[in-house]
Order: structure tokens, then sequence, then C-alpha cells
């Protein structure tokens, strides 16, 4: 058995596990910096780092302490090396850096995205590759065909917004607060879907591609009318998106050839609303649906530790000590 600890860093969320490549989560820290983003209604990326780097060490310590280990018994260091923002990401990487300098043990260099796109597997040992991954975050919103480590076709991106920051720019404008998505999910509930004429940016169009720019401007625009009661308007904000995310995903399962089920990640799969939808797509296509415990969707470090176990299994060479941060990584 081989035990591996993850470090993730590249968003808002300072996170650190260890995992095992029989899938077991020895130990799992996790801290949120929504408090210290919240008066800006949005991530603050030199708050962010600052934050990572004031947390990271002791979470280090806290999560050998928690699984009652020490670095010896870790066979390798997997960190989150990008895409992200840039500060966050190299406190993180560098944390991962010098604990595999100090211990000796290897490091892996780990895709964020691909720390989300594997982390199915972790939860659901009989989740089978090839599968169809719609990855709908606040920063991420993209349909990928996950086809083994290290093997991902994009089949669809979005052209601006991510769904996740539609969401939160929709509670902003709403005065939700944030972050907005769950007082979204919940003001929709009470609203009528159909009272508010919203538009489905790129519904119907070929490439499986995502919008949410314009939606979000119709929702301002609305907004400003001052005629519609705010329930409305969150609950035909929530039903054009789920709109948009049915008929993209439909779409890219045409695209995408054979898989064997249709699974959900990142901070969005936790809208019910939009779960059932996806649910119902599955269902009609004859393939089974996943979606991961939440605490597995969201930013995490579990993830990351899994995509190392997978690396590692897949017979992935470590990475150079040297090896760069990247704030973009396709
Ligand atoms: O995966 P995540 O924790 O962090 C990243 O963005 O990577 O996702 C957070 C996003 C936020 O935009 C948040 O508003 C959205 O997920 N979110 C939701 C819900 N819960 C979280 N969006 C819609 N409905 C929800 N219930
Ligand atoms: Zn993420």
């Amino acid at each position: 058995m081989k035990i591996v600890m993850g470090i993730e860093s590249s968003c808002d969320e300072t996170a650190v596990a260890l995992v095992t490549d029989d899938r077991q989560v020895l130990a799992q820290r996790i801290a949120s910096q929504d408090d210290e983003h919240r008066p800006f209604g949005g991530v603050v990326p030199e708050i962010a780092a600052r934050a990572h780097a004031d947390r990271l060490a002791p979470m280090v310590r806290a999560v050998l302490d928690d699984a009652g280990l020490t670095l010896d018994a870790v066979d390798a260091i997997a960190a989150t090396a990008g895409p992200g923002l840039i500060g966050g990401v190299m406190v993180g990487l560098v944390t991962g850096k010098a604990l595999a300098m100090a211990s000796g043990k290897p490091l892996l260099a780990v895709n964020h995205l691909e720390g989300h796109a594997l982390s199915p597997r972790l939860a659901d040992a009989s989740l089978a590759y090839p599968y169809l991954l719609l990855l709908v975050s606040g920063g991420h919103c993209q349909l990928l065909k996950v086809t083994g480590v290290g093997q991902y076709t994009r089949l669809g991106t979005t052209i601006d917004d991510a769904l996740g920051e539609a969401f939160d720019k929709t509670a902003k404008i709403l005065g939700l607060g944030y972050p907005g998505g769950p007082a979204v999910e919940r003001l929709a509930a009470q609203g009528n879907p159909k009272a508010v004429p919203l538009p489905r940016p790129l519904l119907g169009t070929a490439e499986p591609h995502f919008s949410f720019a314009g939606l979000k401007s119709a929702v301002l625009r609305a907004h400003e009318a001052g005629v519609h009661a705010p329930a409305d308007i969150a609950a035909g904000f929530q039903q054009a998106a789920i709109d948009c995310v049915i008929d993209r995903t439909r779409r890219a399962l045409a695209a995408a050839g054979e898989v064997g089920a249709l699974v959900v990640a990142g901070g969005v799969a936790a809208n019910k609303a939009v779960r059932a939808a996806l649910e119902d797509l599955a269902a009609a296509h004859g393939l089974r649906f996943v979606a991961p415990p939440l605490a597995l969707c969201t930013d995490n470090a579990a993830m990351i530790a899994w995509a190392g176990c997978e690396k590692l299994a897949a017979g992935h060479a470590p990475d150079p000590l040297d090896v760069a941060a990247r704030p973009r990584w396709p």
C-alpha cells in the first residue's frame, strides 16, 4: 500500500490530505477563506496567497498527527502546480517541494483539473474509464472525456464566465452575499422560473461550449427594471443555467462516443436542481450518474493526493524539484 500526501492551494481553500492507493483517506484538513474574502465579494489573490502561507505548514503537521504518521511513512508528495491564482499555487507547490526535498520522497506536480477529473474514482472504485465529466465550479466550467490517467479530451469549455461565477454574480446583483450559489438556490426555490424571460446563451449550437455573461447581464437588467420579485429572478436564472447545462452536456455525450457514466464535480454539483436535471439526462441515455460526495467535489486535497496515487499506479515519473507553478495549464 502506498500513501500520498496531497496539498491544494490554488484558489481560496487551503487543504492537506493523506490518501492511500486503496482509497482510504487517512486524514484531511481544509480551511476555507470565505471570511477573509467576503468583504470584497470575491477571492482577492493577494489575501489568498498570504492566508495559504500562514496556514499550510501547521496544517501539514496537523494532518500527519491526525493520521498518527510521520513523513517517513509517506511515499510521495503531490501538490497542485496549477492552474489557479499564481501566488497561492506557488505557496502550495513550494511547500510540497520543501517536504519532498527534506524527506527524499518523490514530488508529483498535479494539475488541479486533473484532481477534479479523477476524484470520482476515489469515492467510487467501480467507476471505470471512460466517463464524461461535467466540471462546474467558481473557476471551472468544462466537459471532459476522461479516458485514463493523463488522457483527457476537453469537449467544451466556457467562453466567458464559469457556472459558479454566474451564480455568484447573480447573488451579488440580488444582494445575497458571497459565496452566492447556495443563497441563489434557496431563493430560487421560492420563485417562479417562468416569470422572468432570460436568455439561454449558445443553446443549440454544435460545439458543447458554455457562455454565461449574457445571462448575467440579463439578470442585471431584470433586477434594475425593479418590477420582478428577487425570487423570480433567482428561479429564472437557475432554470436558464440548467437548460444551458443540459443542452451542452447532451451535445457532449453525442460527441464523446462510448462512455460508461456521466459524472458531475465542482461546487455547483451541490445544487439539487442541477443534479436532478443531470440525473434525468443520464437516465435518458442509459448511463450511470455519479455525483461524488460534496467534500470531494469542491476544492480539496484528497483529490490531489488521489491524482498522485493514480499517477504512481500508472508509472508516472516524479517531477523535478524545479518544476514551475503554472497560472494557466490547459
Ligand atoms: O469547487 P468550488 O468549491 O471552488 C472552485 O470554484 O473551484 O466551487 C465553488 C462554487 C461557487 O461559485 C459557489 O457559488 C458554487 O460553487 N456553488 C453553488 C452551490 N454551492 C456552491 N452553485 C449553485 N448552487 C449551489 N448550491
Ligand atoms: Zn477547483
